[in-house]
């Protein structure tokens, strides 16, 4: 089906579930259709904690870009960045440091769509359509080398978007060509669906996975060592490694005890 919305760029199929708008659901966003709410209701029916994940998995993003700019960072490429919601990365990091660069990348037209009109007026932050298992064609993409300059740090957001990424597509040697392209005193920065700490919340996770199998998307569980796999020795792991969403650097105000959604994150820095 083409478009039948004012607002949905042509050829966008909105007769099956999209990643994008799935999470803009998620998280309370209006860019979606019955077809991504259906889905997501009926993932949060099986796997009642899906919601806490796309919750902490928002969060865990707003404190990493904070902790970066905190860090010295100015310049941040959002790979996977989906439909703007609360929170966006630039907003975070302008909010922070005036100055900081925001590149946007995704693979679904939409987001790209709704981030630039989001983005018009801002020259510190711009969008492009773009897809993670063809890195190359973001790194040197002319839009990207005109906004960020790679021989300066720059911190590369791989965030909830790497479980998209099947063994089959090489994610590690996606991030490994990334690295290339990194000077030392970048970072990393990932987020990725891990398995449950219970037998029965892992069972409730099969059920959620295999929904996804029938969307263009699949989702692949990794677990804390898979994860850390994936970033190879260009990288060194900010304290405190891969860990549960809620426990990366809590803001001093949340809850002392929070719950541990099976969102695994780490920060890395390139050597
Ligand atoms: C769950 S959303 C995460 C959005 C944001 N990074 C966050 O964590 O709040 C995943 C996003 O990854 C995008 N995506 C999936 N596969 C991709 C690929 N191969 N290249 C670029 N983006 C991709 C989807 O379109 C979607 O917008």
């Amino acid at each position: 089906m083409t478009q039948s919305f004012g607002w949905v760029p042509e050829g966008v199929d909105v007769t099956v579930p999209d990643a994008s708008r799935v999470y803009d659901y998620a998280l309370g966003g209006v860019h979606n259709f019955k077809v991504d709410r259906e889905f997501w209701d009926r993932a949060e029916r099986v796997m009642p904690s899906a919601g806490l994940i796309a919750r902490a998995n928002r969060a865990f993003l707003g404190r990493a870009v904070r902790w970066l700019v905190d860090a010295g960072i100015t310049q941040f490429l959002d790979i996977g960045s989906g439909i703007p919601t609360l929170g966006n990365v630039h907003e975070v990091a302008q909010d922070a440091d005036p100055a900081a660069r925001v590149m946007y990348v995704d693979i679904d037209p939409i987001a790209v769509q709704q981030s630039r009109s989001l983005l018009s007026g801002n020259p510190g932050a711009a969008v492009i359509e773009g897809d993670l298992r063809r890195p190359a064609q973001i790194l040197y993409h002319p839009e990207v080398l005109e906004l960020l300059d790679f021989s300066e740090p720059v911190a590369v957001l791989t965030v909830a978007v790497l479980h998209f990424i099947p063994d089959s597509a090489g994610p590690a040697s996606i991030l490994s060509k990334i690295g290339d392209a990194l000077v030392s005193g970048s970072y990393l920065v990932v987020s990725h669906v891990g398995p449950d700490s219970t037998p029965a919340g892992r069972q409730a996770q099969q059920q959620a996975v295999k929904l996804y199998e029938n969307t263009p998307t699949p989702v692949i569980l990794r677990d804390a060592e898979e994860v850390a796999a994936l970033l190879g020795p260009a990288f060194e792991l900010v304290d405190p490694g891969v860990v549960s969403a809620t426990d990366w650097h809590p803001d001093p105000e949340e809850a002392e005890d929070p719950p541990q959604p099976a969102a695994l994150v780490v920060l890395a820095r390139k050597r």
